[in-house]
């Protein structure tokens, strides 16, 4: 027994030290933890249950035979963040650069069946370079597995993914297909293909933070949800990432004890909105002091901040908050806000978050670029995915609401719950300048009758009460109760269901 025993500690030694001290070395030397010091910080202390630790690959080409390290590239196995079962598998760049063979791909398709059968969000830390060379079509084989179960558990469970090194191929394909991914700064690349392959192809000289850094995904491709600063960071971000986010997509919200009153009331809203209706002002103000201790975790801060979103908690229970920034192009709606936001309110939709929206738009961005662009198809998936969300949906407008954009912005019109407006509201086809220009063209070399027809559109429309008069608003509310209104009218929603006519699925314009 006492040999047996020997040898398993022997065999778990080895296998701990995947590629071997020199690579953890280099790894660390690159500033970057080990494929098992990632887990040990994502997961509470001592909760991991490692799974297939011995497995190997059986690939006998180019030698390969000869190279066997236990474990084969890859951790995965199970744990808990702050109590909550999570299933993880990490990648071991020390291990063939964290390539993915063919028993590779069974450690994680493995992890995933279990996953989706016992309904708990699973997270990938990811630094590897696709699939094996050496193992060919059998490597491909693999990542199409595991690309499947990527499909078949979306708006299941929650998929997450933390980019932590180069990645590549499969690697960022995978990534690609769960509900969000994230990267760190400086040591992670994403790309379909590499810069050396780059350069063979395209004659394109290019360095791999250019191509695929978190500089680049964080806040031109958009691919990336947020970047950190280092591996520490990201791990600690992504457990409290999963504090907001439900198990399931049939199971509870998280419920936090919460010590923010829901009554509170911010007195300061209320000179929120300048006099100036062309002045900015920052919607996260309103965002930040709306939600329980002003906790916001945001996705995507740093593309499209024409238009914020990101999780808070409103009575200790997770809401997804969607709203427009007037301090970015005047808050204006444009293809990648409108891809951004719609993304969000599937995520949310799909697991059953209350979405809570805030409304200060002056419509969709006009001109040559968006247009080319495809702004109709894009802006198109925004009001899709609000029209097609069966969450609790709560809205307040604060100043604009002008033409296609207040449809959009989860008015009644598409099974808004809860309309609030703040008597600063405007709610109109488009802002009095160009609504007169249009209307009263051949006065305009009259600038008196101009500027007295601008001020009755004014009167007329740049209130909210036309309407209220209508019930598509359905109060109007003083901006220091807010949080108060918000809580209650969740509150109120809790137990919300809506029968929608059977289908496949739906096929939104994507
Ligand atoms: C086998 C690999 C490998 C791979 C890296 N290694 N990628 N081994 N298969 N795919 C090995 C290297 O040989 C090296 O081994 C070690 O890992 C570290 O790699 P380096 O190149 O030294 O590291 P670095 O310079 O940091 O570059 C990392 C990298 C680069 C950017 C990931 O290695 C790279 O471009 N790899 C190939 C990427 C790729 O094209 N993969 C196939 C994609 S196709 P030694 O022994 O020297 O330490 C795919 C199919 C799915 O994934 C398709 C989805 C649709």
């Amino acid at each position: 027994m006492k040999d047996v025993l020997a040898e398993l500690e022997q065999r778990r030694e080895t296998a701990r030290l995947g590629g071997g001290q020199r690579r953890i070395e280099a790894q660390h030397g690159k500033g970057k933890l080990t494929a098992r010091e990632r887990i040990e910080v994502l997961l509470d202390e001592g909760s991991f249950e490692e799974f297939d630790m011995f497995k190997q690959h059986r690939c006998t080409d180019f030698g390969m035979e000869e190279h066997h390290i236990p474990g084969d590239g890859v951790v995965t196995g199970w744990g808990t963040v702050n109590g909550r079962t999570v299933y993880v598998f990490s990648k071991d760049f020390t291990v063939f650069g964290g390539s993915l063979s063919e028993a590779h791909a069974e450690k994680i398709t493995k992890l995933q069946d279990m996953a989706l059968r016992n309904r708990a969000p699973i997270i990938g830390l990811f630094d590897a370079g696709g699939a094996r060379i050496q193992e060919g079509v059998a490597a491909l084989g693999g990542y199409g597995e595991v690309f499947h179960r990527n499909v078949l558990a979306s708006g299941v469970i929650p998929q997450i993914s933390l980019i932590m090194g180069p990645c590549a191929g499969g690697d960022v394909y995978s990534p690609a297909m769960t509900d969000f991914i994230f990267m760190v700064r400086d040591t992670s690349y994403m790309f379909v293909t590499g810069p050396d392959v780059v350069k063979t192809v395209t004659n394109e000289t290019v360095t791999a933070e250019e191509l695929g850094g978190a500089s680049i995904h964080t806040t031109k491709s958009s691919i990336a949800d947020g970047g950190f600063d280092n591996d520490i960071e990201a791990l600690q971000q992504m457990r409290r990432l999963i504090d907001f986010l439900p198990m399931s997509n049939l199971a509870e919200l998280p419920e936090l004890t919460n010590y923010d009153d829901p009554e509170r009331i911010d007195m300061s809203l209320d000179t929120l909105i300048p006099d100036n209706p062309n002045k900015p002002y920052d919607m996260k103000e309103l965002v930040l002091k709306t939600l329980d201790e002003g906790d916001f975790f945001e996705i995507q801060e740093n593309f499209a901040k024409n238009i914020i979103t990101g999780f808070g908690r409103v009575e200790g229970r997770t809401v997804g908050i969607i709203a427009n920034q007037p301090m970015v192009l005047a808050g204006v709606l444009d293809s990648d806000a409108s891809r951004k936001a719609a993304r969000f309110v599937r995520f949310c939709d799909c697991f059953g978050i209350p979405v809570v929206t805030f409304v200060d738009v002056p419509g969709f961005l006009p001109g040559t670029s968006q247009e080319y662009g495809g702004l109709i198809k894009h802006g198109a998936k925004l009001l899709f995915a609000y029209a097609e969300a069966t969450v609790p949906k709560i809205t307040v407008i604060t100043r604009k609401a002008y033409g296609g954009a207040y449809d959009v912005m989860s008015s009644k019109h598409i099974r808004g719950d809860i309309n609030y407006a703040w008597p600063t509201a405007e709610i109109a086809v488009m802002g009095a300048k160009g609504a007169v220009e249009i209307l009263y063209r051949s006065e305009l070399g009259d600038k008196e009758k101009i500027a007295q027809r601008t001020r009755s559109y004014e009167d007329r429309f740049a209130n909210p009460f036309v309407a209220a008069e209508r019930g598509y608003i359905d109060d109007v509310i003083r901006p220091h109760s807010t949080r108060r209104r918000i809580a209650k009218a969740l509150a109120m929603l809790r137990s919300k269901k809506v029968e929608t006519p059977w289908k496949k699925h739906d096929n939104i314009p994507l």
